[in-house]
């Protein structure tokens, strides 16, 4: 994977962005609240589709809807975009949060992110541990070779608080409830989600908003890439530990690329060059609003960012509809 920096027209680009993860957004609107899942995220995935489709890009998805032959489109590989521009690595997630959407529960978003070729690490559809905290602390303030409570303590040794002052965010999974008692015996908070990890490490970079101070636990490898994305433009680190179940899932790996499958990744070593992404609430959430139906009109909010500036828009777009 290469560190060097490549300009990939991302000023630009990075408008066009946020008109993807907006369609794909607008397109969910319809199916919120409506217990129907696949219909949600389909309705998403064409619209992402189409809009990325009209980019002048030469882009390839390295982070997608699955492998070829398990999804019909935006699957890992396919090609997008016009064939008239800058070669581009694409990671997304056109419904992060399909159960989510379907229950009308909080945080749903439509997610990209976009970089020069070889910018994102190429994660297998496999399982990821994570750990994450927001701006501000030295690297390795906590890792993942610590214990829950470990890490708790540490930070909050760094934030200059007690560890009933922390909250962390945490998947509501049976295979987190050692985890989820040993955060409980610090005395600090949990915010248990149901779903949805992407959102809740971005909740870590901004604390003062989400009232979350850390996220931790093992969630979609593919959404690990996609929260280190956001976290490069927000800052806040990330460390990831890809997961295998079984030798299909190794396979998978292989097949990316990976040899060292007990590496820990960090923020920079997931996504080596500068990016753009977008996300746009589907939901209403801490991060983002989400889609406004109104009669003739729908509104959203899209976060659209730049790591090359650290630039952070928030565009509200108000879309007539019939
Ligand atoms: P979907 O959008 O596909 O429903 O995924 C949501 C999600 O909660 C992710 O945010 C998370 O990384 C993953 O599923 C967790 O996987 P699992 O449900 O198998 O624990």
């Amino acid at each position: 994977m290469s560190t060097e920096k490549v300009d990939f027209n991302d000023r630009m680009l990075s408008l066009g962005l946020a008109r993807v993860s907006e369609a794909a957004a607008i397109a969910s609107a319809d199916l919120v609240g409506r217990g129907d899942e696949k219909a949600a995220d389909q309705a998403a995935v064409n619209a992402m589709r189409e809009q990325l489709n009209k980019l002048d890009i030469a882009g390839v998805v390295v982070i997608g809807e699955g492998e070829r032959d398990e999804a019909p489109m935006l699957y890992i590989g396919e090609e997008v975009g016009t064939g008239n521009g800058p070669g581009v690595d694409i990671a997304l997630d056109p419904l992060e949060g399909t159960t989510l959407t379907a229950k009308d529960m909080p945080n749903a978003l439509t997610v990209i992110a976009m970089g020069p070729r070889g910018s994102m690490l190429h994660a297998p559809d496999t399982y990821m541990e994570k750990l994450a905290i927001g701006p501000g602390y030295a690297a390795d303030t906590v890792t993942l070779d610590m214990t829950a409570a470990e890490r708790v303590n540490a930070l909050a040794a760094a934030k200059g608080c007690a560890a009933r002052d922390i909250t962390v965010c945490i998947l509501e999974r049976p295979r987190h409830q050692e985890m989820i008692a040993d955060v409980r015996a610090t005395g600090a908070s949990i915010r248990l989600i149901t779903d949805g990890d992407v959102a809740g490490v971005m909740h870590c970079a901004d604390p003062e908003t989400t009232g979350i101070d850390m996220y931790m636990g093992t969630g979609g490898a593919p959404e690990g890439v996609l929260a280190a994305a956001a976290l490069k433009c927000m800052g806040g680190q990330i460390y990831g530990r890809l997961l295998f179940r079984n030798d299909d899932e190794r396979g998978r790996a292989a097949k990316a690329g990976i040899t060292d499958l007990d590496r820990i990744y960090t923020r920079d070593e997931m996504v080596t060059q500068d990016v753009i992404f977008a996300a746009t609430g589907v939901t209403g959430g801490s991060l983002l609003p989400g889609i406004k139906r109104e009669v003739g009109h729908i509104t959203t909010e899209t976060l659209l960012m730049r790591s090359k500036t650290g630039s952070i828009r928030r565009m509200i777009y108000r879309n007539p509809r019939g």
